[in-house]
């Protein structure tokens, strides 16, 4: 027997009758306690987040690069997205060496993206569409234009010579260690005035800052209570886990053809750090209603507890275990659904009564979802529904990255030259310097590049996808001309509209925002599944999540689902016990 998925809305979710009889009675011992119910009911936690690459969103004025205004004129759609905080990358001044994540001035917003007078009413015309603006903070380094750089490096006796973290050559005149940035090549960079050294874990123009000095740390807790009295509703800070380094700068074992060490195996996450961390939440965020979403590479499931929580030093944190991809492309390996669901799985589990979990697939670092989790021969709609079904039915804050809700993909060019992301040349060299040849170098560039990510939003079929009137900073994707906004708002069956249903049933069900998360399945090879469910005194909302993450057909216990009607499926209808590939459904217990 099939069952029919509905097209949702209130009434018909109110009315469901759909039912294979009685979904089974929830077990004692999975009802939230009241305690847990209280610390789930906070803004943040309720809500759908969008994240805006400004580069790339929407120009209001025809210079080919997004802008503020340009974010404004959009906030009714991110509204109709069921969006309730936007975080938006770095708008400070930057020389964009690395598109704003080289500030120049924390204080200041950079001419390409508008002036303070249009970030003031973005914050205030968010309000009025019950949106909220996550700042970007990147207190790793600054941009080697900022005021305090300039000064650090004129002379080892000028005011702020401690701020960045400067060393003496070795005795040969070379780099002080052996380490290797994050962007390939030397962590250290000569400078001459100085005649000394300076870390930079990124781009050359990115210097570390030296948190060791208290007037560093104070000076970057101004910059945040700044923008907390300008009304922002939280924030997302930077690559934190490199901001301590450590005593000893040794030299490290070689992990590459270079002779050189990754810094992150060197600097990551050193022992001390959180005294730091939790500095910063007292002078800044607490007690003040504002959210903090760290990224925290390397920092897994197992740290979670002391790095989330009320206790630990941020609200959420973006972790990457569940994601495919490396620092170095080229030693990149797929990852397999079962790993997919330990990684999810192990957050959810890590995250059920500390801390909270931001949901994410994508960002402007990483390859859009439709082509890194599966094959070329996928069907993309369905691929982008099955992920976004996790996206908004995961216990956590969803993070839709700007187009991942139209299904966006990667492009594929054919030269390196022709992308703009200031790690792409580094990466193709250090395949080639691993022996790789150019063809297949140029390969790892098309499945990593972080300009996949990056290509404008796409709008409607107009010229430049309705993006800019004028020469767009980085070409748009082809496939506008399908997958667009416009076109998507019209077809019942879009992703576009599957996002939009999802967030509606997302906003209906406390189980899906408030409710705990019960894996089901877990030794399914291809099928992620669980039960969210939340219970109170008078409620019983439970949801049972299946999805097919594998390219083929796959069967189920059927038993699992008894007593349960269905919400909706990407297929349109279901039959229990039987999932077709990248096959998404969503059940709710019998009322
Ligand atoms: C992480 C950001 O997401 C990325 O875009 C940036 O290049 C690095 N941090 C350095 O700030």
């Amino acid at each position: 027997m099939k069952f029919q998925s509905i097209i949702f809305s209130t009434f018909i979710l109110a009315s469901l009758t759909l039912s294979f009889t009685a979904c089974k009675k929830q077990e004692a011992s999975t009802v939230p306690s009241k305690k847990a119910e209280a610390s789930q009911t906070e803004w943040w936690k309720q809500t759908v987040c969008y994240e805006i690459y400004p580069n790339s969103f929407m120009d209001s004025d025809g210079n080919g690069t997004g802008d503020i205004k340009g974010i404004t004129q959009k906030l009714s759609y991110l509204e109709s997205l069921n969006v309730g905080c936007i975080w938006l990358t770095p708008v400070y001044a930057s020389p964009m060496v690395d598109n704003g994540y080289d500030v120049a001035d924390f204080y200041k917003i950079n001419p390409l993206y508008g002036t303070m007078e249009d970030m003031d009413s973005l914050i205030a015309e968010a309000n009025r569409h019950h949106i909220k603006i996550v700042m970007d903070l990147v207190f790793n380094h600054t941009s080697d234009q900022n005021e305090w750089f300039l000064e650090s490096k004129k002379s080892k006796d000028s005011p702020k010579s401690d701020w960045y973290i400067w060393r003496d050559a070795k005795p040969d005149g070379s780099a002080p260690n052996n380490w290797r940035g994050i962007f390939g090549g030397s962590a250290w960079q000569w400078n001459e005035d100085r005649k000394q050294y300076y870390l930079h874990t990124f781009a050359t123009a990115q210097p570390d800052l030296n948190w060791a000095n208290p007037d560093v740390r104070q000076a970057l807790y101004d910059i945040t209570n700044f923008w907390i009295d300008k009304g922002v509703g939280g924030f997302r800070i930077d690559t934190i886990p490199y901001i301590k380094k450590p005593a000893e700068m040794a030299d490290g074992k070689p992990d590459g053809a270079d002779g050189m060490v990754s810094i992150h195996d060197m600097t990551a996450n050193t022992e001390g750090i959180l005294d730091y961390l939790y500095e910063f939440k007292q002078k800044t965020v607490a007690g003040k209603g504002v959210f903090t979403v760290a990224e925290a590479n390397g920092v897994g499931p197992d740290l979670l507890k002391f790095w989330v929580g009320d206790s630990g030093a941020f609200d959420m944190l973006f972790e990457f275990s569940h994601l495919p991809g490396a620092d170095i492309w080229h030693k990149a390996k797929k990852i397999s659904i079962p790993e997919i669901k330990t990684a999810l799985i192990s957050s959810q589990v890590a995250t059920a009564s500390n801390g909270w979990y931001p949901v994410f697939f994508e960002n402007h670092d990483k390859p859009r979802s439709v082509n890194a989790y599966f094959s070329e021969k996928a069907d993309r709609i369905l691929a982008a529904k099955a992920m976004g079904t996790l996206m908004l039915t995961l216990r956590g804050t969803p993070f839709i990255y700007e187009g991942q809700e139209l299904g966006m993909s990667n492009v594929k060019w054919n030269s390196v030259e022709v992308y703009d992301d200031v790690n792409t040349k580094p990466q193709y060299n250090l395949a080639l310097q691993e022996g790789y040849s150019p063809e297949q170098a140029i390969t790892f560039v098309q499945a990593f590049s972080r300009d996949n990510a990056r290509t404008p939003m796409q709008w409607d079929t107009s010229a430049n996808a309705g993006f800019t009137t004028g020469k767009p900073w980085l070409a748009l994707n082809e496939n506008f001309k399908t997958i667009n906004v416009l076109n998507e708002t019209e077809d019942s069956t879009s992703v576009l509209n599957w996002y939009k249903k999802l967030g509606q049933i997302r906003k209906q069900k406390k189980a899906l925002t408030q409710g705990n998360f019960t894996p089901i399945l877990a030794e399914h090879a291809q099928i992620f599944a669980y039960k969210r469910i939340f219970a109170s005194d008078n409620e019983n909302d439970t949801v049972t999540v299946l999805v097919n993450l594998s390219e083929t057909d796959a069967t189920y216990d059927s038993a699992i689902v008894v007593g349960c009607e269905l919400i909706v499926s990407n297929y349109g209808d279901t039959e229990p016990g039987k999932m077709r590939p990248l096959e998404a459904i969503l059940f709710a217990n019998k009322k």
